[in-house]
């Protein structure tokens, strides 16, 4: 019995190392570093496969798909065919190469 108590004992104390070691604060909130970006010590953006998403005002997203155009609106715009796209009025995206789809 005294043994099964320090194994309980020294795996709570492992436990306890490991969080303490992996979690960072952004904002009020713990999160993963491993797992997790924080931005403006505010928006927390998860890894996804070891894709690191960024952040777009309160939005998130994988830099191989969007561009942030306005971080204020969390105005994305999508990469499509491995061509980015610009905004256009807060609300419109198009490819540089003026063609629309
Ligand atoms: C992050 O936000 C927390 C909670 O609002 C605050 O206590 C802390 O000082 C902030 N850290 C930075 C680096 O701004
Ligand atoms: C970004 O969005 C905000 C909120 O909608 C708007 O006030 C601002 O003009 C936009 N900025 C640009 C550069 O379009």
């Amino acid at each position: 019995m005294a043994r099964l108590m320090n194994s309980i004992a020294l795996t709570v104390l492992l436990t306890g190392i490991i969080t303490a070691q992996s979690l960072q604060s952004c904002g009020t909130a713990q999160y993963d570093s491993t797992q997790y970006t924080c931005f403006n010590n505010a928006t927390l953006c998860p890894i996804v496969q070891g894709n690191a998403y960024r952040a777009c005002g309160n939005a998130c997203f994988s830099t191989t798909q969007y561009t942030c155009i306005n971080a204020t609106s969390s105005f994305l715009c999508p990469i499509i065919n491995g061509q980015a796209t610009v905004g256009c009025g807060g609300t419109l995206c198009y490819p540089l190469d003026g063609t629309y789809t």
